[in-house]
């Protein structure tokens, strides 16, 4: 953080006197309960602040404590989170809090490694609780937060990749208020939630606009840096290891374009659910009539860039001994060894070979 001192001060001033003005009446913020505060984190992190609310005062009417949610029966935790999704969330906060109770005296606790130890509690819940309930100058790096901080610093980090988050922390444990860290915390959530929207921010009423670097250079909307995790496409495949003879191999070149252009491989085929299907593919792909071994010798998986391959790999007897197809070469293992071959077709005849010294 290159700010000067008086920088840091004023936006520190900027933000939360402006949530002092602004913020919402929210019913997690009627007090410090660690218990409600820790407890509304949960909810807000699946869904927004809207639908949390009458959730959050039904689960304090019906558990006004953390003892009595503690001792409540499952069922009855479930129905309190039912619509809310994410069950695994309540279970894991239940459990967490049989541990307050029975271990901590029921006192939340108030460090990081204490209350980090508990299920479901991760880095953000930890600095919301802490911050808000305790007044602990911890950061809390939710998805709102990343988006403001990331314009107001112009960090292009892909906030989708799990080390960013440890960026915005760093930069935020020299921001944060020790003063009023929950307020500041919750200052930037409800910016994020109110002002810096995704899309159109409200850079005008901006509290921290004159702070802002992208703001500045006209650039908000282009932050956070997020990038899209191509969907990669799963291919499912057939590989045979034809054997001709003893060291008689069948392999074939793929095509001169393309994926993998110009490497050798074993006759593949598109996969197909019976061993009959397979068969007469085989046959009109190559031209081979195969004698297939009874189940796959192996599955292999290989990952490019943008698809996965799935192949299942069975060994083959050529009944035809002479392959028709051109494309096609009869070769043996020391012939083969001069070739290229793609990693997964490599991995094929390692288990392969592996097979064979084992029979
Ligand atoms: N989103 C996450 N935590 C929040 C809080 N404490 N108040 C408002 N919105 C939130
Ligand atoms: Fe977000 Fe605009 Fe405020 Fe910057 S000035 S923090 S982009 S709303």
């Amino acid at each position: 953080m290159e700010w000067e001192n008086e920088k840091i001060a004023a936006f520190r001033s900027a933000l939360i006197d402006w949530y002092e003005a602004n913020k919402r009446v929210l019913p997690w913020r009627e007090n410090t309960d660690p218990y409600r505060i820790w407890v509304s984190e949960i909810m807000l992190q699946q869904t927004k602040v809207d639908t949390v609310m009458p959730y959050f005062e039904r689960f304090m009417t019906w558990f006004p404590t953390m003892q009595d949610f503690a001792d409540a029966p499952e069922e009855r935790i479930l129905k309190a989170w039912e619509g809310l999704g994410y069950y695994s969330r309540v279970r894991n906060l239940q459990a967490a809090m049989k541990v307050v109770v029975a271990e901590h005296n029921g006192v939340v606790p108030s460090d990081l490694e204490g209350i980090l130890a508990l299920k479901g509690v991760g880095p953000y819940t930890a600095g919301a609780v802490l911050s808000i309930a305790y007044e602990r100058a911890e950061p809390a790096v939710d998805g709102n937060v990343m988006r403001v901080i990331s314009r107001v610093l112009e960090i292009d980090d892909d906030i989708m990749k799990q080390k960013t988050r440890k960026k915005f922390e760093a930069a935020l444990y020299d921001l944060i208020d020790p003063e009023k860290p929950g307020e500041f915390n919750q200052g930037l959530m409800e910016i994020g939630a109110l002002v810096c929207t995704p899309k159109k921010p409200m850079c005008l009423v901006c509290p921290l606009q004159e702070f802002c670097e992208a703001h500045q250079v006209g650039k908000e909307e282009e932050y956070p840096v997020k990038i899209k995790k191509t969907k990669v496409k799963k291919v499912f495949l057939t590989s045979a290891i034809v054997q001709t003879g003893s060291d008689q191999f069948v392999i074939e070149q793929r095509s001169d374009t393309g994926l993998l252009a110009n490497l050798w491989q074993f006759p593949t085929v598109d996969q197909l659910e019976n061993r009959e299907a397979m068969k007469l593919a085989f046959l009109q792909q190559y031209g081979l009539e195969l004698e297939l071994g009874a189940e796959p010798i192996t599955h292999v998986k290989h990952i490019f860039s943008h698809l996965v391959w799935e192949v299942e790999v069975f060994v083959a007897q050529a009944i035809t001994a002479q392959p028709s197809e051109l494309k096609l070469k009869t070769v043996t293992k020391a012939e083969m060894e001069q070739l290229a071959f793609p990693v997964p077709y490599q991995k094929m005849w390692q288990a392969f070979q592996k097979g064979e010294t084992v029979q």
